[in-house]
């Protein structure tokens, strides 16, 4: 029953211009398929001429030893520190070159050179050495999008002090659970988040969460909103102050290539978070490559993820992987429509940003605020484009090609996971012809297969199970306290291959088009569908920006499919809608797929990260509590109205 319906007819391609392709670190057809090969037959050679480009503290003895599932081990008895790999060795050549052109969400705006940077994270890695953190310890970061947050990682990483950040908009509880779980010894923090003009106090929910924890002896609070907040004498510490008088020498303490940089946690769809370990050595070489080939990035570029330091993307695509570059970046503490719709392009504009990386939900939301907030702002410094975090649908990646990329930007649509701790399919923007809605190709050392439930390989175009069948650098270590889990969880279905929990097929040019997480996939009349198909069929219709699909149970046809609808601007909540949609994804996918019911709202359930949380949609679709989780839940507004649309 592994096997997915493909419904999606998208036969749309671009390959990147030959301008593009002229000037790319990877540029031709031939170069790629040379390299890829060389990365999985011979992973040791491969991998040991990347890792080369790192300096290391000692170097190490072998690349890679294989052992039992998931326990492989890189770079073994090598010595680096992640801190000196993104900060020192730019020193003596770029000291003086922009690392974070940082952008407040009030209008405030700071530039950091690499050697300031290095100066004020050695100064900190100092203040935490003497409250007491060191090697192994775990330290806790909760912080606005400010570049002290990167300073806290990389100061954390010096010492070699596990960091496990935590995203600034979860809750007390939240934070509460995983300094539990992760036994931290201390906090970073800040007075308050601006958020679309308010402030969120993020101090105070510490406070809140290390009531009953005397384990956690220091929080260390950066002054960014100056909300008033409670003190702790003894505990708490502000950040400038002790900054002050720290002294601005600190070596780099040598970690293992296995020693753990850090712990992420991650939901999964039941149980408690999950504390992602990563190593260093592994981890850095991973991020190191995947940041200068996705992201194709040179010297004189201007990067911008947007995502939160929060999330692994912001780990490896601020933080670790363009600073192991070099790279000059641009950092933003707010949201995209503060204080106007346009902040982004205005952003871009100002900065010159030419390689811009975002999210589906960020995209779709742009769509739907309209043309207007674009236009107007010179977006002519973008060279490239990027997407992650959820299957992108091809209206949305049509939409992000013209009017953000001018028609002249490739766009990478990266698939990978908090697990992969780096990019695993994607374009290589001066190789692959793109295809909206495909991630594409396998990047270099990334062995990927679609399989069924019984390991059986699935020919072209089947859907079935995304497996990756080799071992990676930067692949996760196991789940912090729960190595059962990890085991389980990751490498119980197929012998030695990693499950990473999603749906995909290859098409006839082996490009992978993921088709959602298998515990989405709506099962009508014996026919498996994907979540992604469905819902790009919606969004592909005129009056539509946003969709999700969701199975109820159905006697007759064992689910029905029942599609939640954020219509677009001047749209009636009309039923002739209703019917004009059903009849569309019926001509768009065949009767099959036709939902049985639709229901428009101005908004669907999403994770703090932008994902459609299609398990909570699948109990009000049900008509069910829910015993779900919600505490990961970005506004449960939308929870009561769509609830409330029940009765
Ligand atoms: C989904 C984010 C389709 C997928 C880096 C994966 C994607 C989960 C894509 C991991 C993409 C991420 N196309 N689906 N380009 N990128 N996903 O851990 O279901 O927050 O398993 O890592 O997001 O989410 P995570």
């Amino acid at each position: 029953m592994s096997q997915i319906e493909n419904v999606l007819h998208e036969s749309r391609s671009f390959p990147p211009s030959s301008e593009f392709r002229e000037q790319a670190h990877v540029s031709s057809e031939e170069q790629y398929q040379r390299m890829y090969a060389e990365s999985i037959e011979e992973p040791e050679v491969f991998w040991d001429r990347v890792a080369k480009n790192l300096p290391w503290i000692e170097p190490y003895q072998t690349v890679l030893e294989p052992a039992e599932a998931g326990r492989a081990r890189w770079f073994g008895g090598g010595q680096l520190n992640a801190s000196a790999v993104c900060l020192d060795q730019h020193l003596e050549h770029n000291g003086d070159k922009v690392a974070l052109l940082w952008e407040g969400e009030p209008g405030d705006s700071r530039s950091l050179t690499y050697a300031e940077l290095h100066r004020d994270v050695c100064r900190l890695a100092n203040v935490l050495r003497e409250r007491g953190v060191s090697k192994g310890d775990r330290v806790a970061i909760y912080m606005p999008m400010i570049p002290e947050l990167a300073m806290a990682v990389l100061a954390c990483a010096r010492l070699g002090a596990i960091h496990s950040v935590v995203f600034g908009g979860f809750s007390a509880q939240a934070l509460a659970d995983r300094i539990d779980d992760g036994q931290c010894q201390a906090v970073i923090t800040a007075d308050g988040a601006w958020r679309r003009g308010k402030v969120l106090p993020l101090k105070r929910e510490v406070d809140l969460a290390l009531e009953g924890r005397p384990e956690v002896h220091t929080v260390l609070t950066v002054r960014r909103t100056e909300n008033e907040v409670a003190w702790q004498e003894g505990r708490d510490v502000w950040f400038h102050e002790a900054m002050e008088g720290a002294s601005e020498e600190c070596a780099p303490e040598p970690m293992d290539s296995e020693d753990i940089l850090f712990l992420l946690y991650t939901s999964g769809s039941t149980g408690k978070p999950k504390g992602i370990m990563h190593s260093t050595g592994g981890y850095m070489v991973g991020a190191y490559l995947s940041a200068r080939y996705v992201f194709d990035l040179k010297d004189d570029d201007v990067f911008w993820c947007t995502a939160d330091v929060g999330w692994i993307t912001g780990h490896s695509y601020i933080v670790y992987g363009p600073m192991a570059n070099g790279a000059t970046q641009v950092m933003y503490e707010g949201a995209p429509n503060a204080p106007h719709e346009g902040r982004f392009w205005e952003i871009c504009a100002k900065y010159k940003v030419s390689v811009f990386y975002t999210a589906p939900t960020a995209i779709r939301a742009f769509m739907k605020w309209g043309d207007e907030h674009v236009e107007g702002h010179d977006l002519s410094s973008l060279r490239l484009l990027g997407s992650v975090g959820e299957p992108i649908n091809p209206e949305a990646w049509m939409w992000y090609r013209r009017t953000i990329g001018g028609e002249r930007c490739p766009i990478v649509d990266t698939w990978w996971q908090t697990e992969t701790g780096g990019i695993m399919l994607t374009p290589l923007p001066g190789v692959t012809a793109t295809k909206p809605g495909s991630c594409t190709r396998p990047f270099f050392g990334v062995d990927a297969a679609i399989l069924d439930e019984d390991g059986n390989r699935l020919p072209t175009n089947a859907g079935g199970l995304l497996a990756i069948r080799k071992p990676w650098p930067s692949m996760l270590r196991g789940i912090w306290g729960d190595a059962e889990r990890f085991e389980e969880t990751y490498w119980s279905k197929w012998p030695g291959v990693y499950f990473p929990g999603d749906g995909a097929r290859v098409d006839e040019d082996g490009c992978f088009w993921i088709l959602g997480r298998v515990d989405d996939v709506i099962n009508v009349s014996g026919h498996r569908l994907s979540t992604m198909e469905v819902e790009s069929a919606l969004v592909a219709h005129e009056s539509v920006v946003e969709a999700a699909v969701v199975g109820r149970p159905d006697d007759l046809t064992g689910q029905a499919i029942v599609a939640f609808v954020t219509p677009g601007k001047g749209v009636g909540t009309s039923e002739e809608l209703k019917q004009a949609l059903q009849e569309h994804v019926a001509a768009e996918i065949g009767k099959l797929a036709r939902p049985a019911e639709i229901r428009l709202t101005d908004a669907l359930p999403k994770t703090r990260s932008g994902k459609i949380m299609r398990r909570l949609l699948r109990d009000i679709a049900a008509g069910v509590e829910t015993v779900q989780d919600i505490s990961t839940i970005e506004d449960q507004d939308v929870l009561v109205k769509l609830r409330g649309d029940d009765q």
